[in-house]
């Protein structure tokens, strides 16, 4: 052991209901909630509590119901949205207040119509503010990666002073580039003479699809030490930083980013589930560690291989994400191993390695002409060439 954690913050509620037409009711927001704590996430974003009073009473109920995680509620640099989210969050056994304010160029001409001395006020007053409520305070630049680095730097700084806990700097429309993206934070942190006070996050968009990349770098390169991420990689436009990509990357290549996560890795497949069945966002096939495909092996030379030993295929184990176990596709790239094992496993005996190979001749003719063989197919079959079973 010896390695340092990496704290894993969920905002599937929050930011994953920024997804166009993925809103949810509040007892759905904490069904979603009590799975995310059995998954052991550190941190829940539970909603933005001063955007509605649904939103307010969701917070609450999750506030309520969630014991072993971090609760937390969007706000903005206000002392409305702030007040509203420290009364949902009042029954929590731990709780967050995140605040955030953008601090990129065109945001504060063009959005806020607010010079940077104005944001930088707002910024330390609103931390200040939050900090009189709640110890564990969180401050968001929004729009951080397109920011100026000398007036973002001023403003971390400033934030820290006023007693934020944690500085998340985001790459709001998913802009970045990995390299680039972990060099800005590294080169933040240093410019900041109280950087240390602070536990740094990264919140990476996936418009250029490079969410989980962007994060895995501001973790390997920035040295962040929290993650945001959602449930699918669900969230505003094309989505968040997938939880169950980045999870697993840092399990599956621990010696390369030599850090623990507290998840329990067993849930994640169970998780997206449900959140795919209550969004009704369907997860695709190929989507890693939770796609229907992720691991199913379909070609003859795959198939030997993970029959002969897993690893020749698999980097993870499907067992250790919550699937039951890999899957064995049959069809017509198949090969006679593979078909072998499957007969095996229906309890079917054939009396010789000549009546496998009829067996598997048929069964090849037959997946010339039908994509996927089911089991159903193959005791067909052998019942046809007059087998036992
Ligand atoms: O993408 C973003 O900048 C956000 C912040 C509010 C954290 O979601
Ligand atoms: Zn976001």
């Amino acid at each position: 052991m010896g390695s340092e954690r990496l704290i894993i913050f969920d905002t599937t509620l929050r930011d994953g209901e920024q997804s166009p037409g993925a809103s949810m009711t509040r007892d759905e927001k904490v069904r979603i909630a009590r799975q995310l704590e059995r998954l052991r996430v550190d941190v829940i974003e539970a909603g933005f509590a001063a955007a509605s009073n649904g939103d307010f009473e969701s917070v609450q109920a999750i506030a309520r119901a969630v014991k072993n995680s971090t609760v937390c509620s969007l706000s903005r640099a206000n002392d409305r949205d702030i007040s509203r989210s420290a009364e949902a969050l009042k029954d929590a056994s731990r709780a967050r207040i995140h605040t955030f304010i953008a601090t990129s160029p065109l945001h504060m001409e063009k959005k806020l119509r607010m010079s940077p001395e104005e944001v930088l006020e707002q910024a330390k007053r609103s931390v200040r503010f939050a900090r009189n409520l709640l110890d564990d305070i969180e401050f968001s630049a929004e729009d951080g990666y397109r920011s100026e680095p000398d007036f973002l730097a001023r403003v971390v700084e400033a934030v820290i002073a006023e007693g934020a806990t944690t500085i998340n700097i985001p790459d709001t429309v998913g802009y970045g580039i990995p390299e680039l993206y972990g060099n800005f934070i590294k080169n933040l942190r240093e410019r900041v003479p109280n950087s240390d006070k602070a536990i740094w996050s990264v919140h990476c968009h996936n418009d250029l699809g490079m969410a989980v990349a962007n994060s895995l770098a501001g973790v390997k390169i920035g040295g962040a030490r929290q993650v945001e991420c959602t449930i699918n990689g669900l969230g505003e436009r094309a989505g968040n930083c997938a939880l169950e990509e980045v999870v697993m990357a840092i399990k599956t290549r621990r010696d390369y980013f030599n850090l623990d996560v507290n998840i329990a890795t067993e849930h994640i497949v169970a998780s997206s589930r449900m959140v795919s069945q209550i969004t009704g966002f369907v997860v695709q096939p190929n989507k890693a560690v939770v796609g229907a495909n992720a691991f199913a092996h379909a070609s003859g030379i795959h198939q030997d291989g993970v029959l002969k030993a897993r690893d020749t295929y698999e980097i993870m184990r499907a067992e250790d994400v919550g699937w039951a176990a890999n899957k064995i596709v049959l069809g017509k790239l198949s090969g006679r191993n593979a078909f072998k094992q499957r007969l095996q496993e229906l309890g079917v005996a054939l009396e010789s390695e000549a009546a496998i190979n009829t067996a598997f001749a048929s069964f090849k003719e037959l997946a010339d002409r039908k994509s996927e063989i089911f089991d159903e197919d193959i005791l067909a079959l052998v019942q046809m060439e007059g087998a036992k079973t």
